[in-house]
């Protein structure tokens, strides 16, 4: 099963061990994650879901259309690793780790 931990703002972390059909997104809300809002269900519409990616952790497709739009418009500021956890699901034994930004509203 896949785990994605969670870095927060504070330095803590918080690991989980998910499923490959739940996004990033959904397995934070799952495990109350603070800074995590996920306030569109994972529509990619809302952007309270934006994380950073270790891209050394695990690999994704680039963000599709809706997501690159989305993520022009998230309270922290974009980075070249940003993306939507909702978007995300990884697959397999995958060990993702993610940041989570200071600020989602
Ligand atoms: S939950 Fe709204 S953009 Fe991801």
């Amino acid at each position: 099963m896949p785990t994605v931990t969670y870095v927060l703002p504070d330095g803590s972390n918080q690991t989980i061990t998910t499923t490959p059909s739940t996004s990033v997104m959904q397995a934070a809300l799952a495990h109350r994650v603070p800074g995590i809002i996920g306030e569109c269900g994972g529509a990619a519409t809302c952007g309270t879901c934006h994380v950073y990616l270790d891209e050394s952790t695990e690999s994704f497709l680039p963000p599709g259309e809706d997501e690159e739009a989305m993520l022009e418009w998230t309270a922290s500021p974009r980075k070249d690793n940003s993306r939507l956890a909702c978007q995300l699901k990884p697959a397999g034994d995958a060990q993702l780790v993610v940041r989570v930004p200071e600020e989602q509203q």
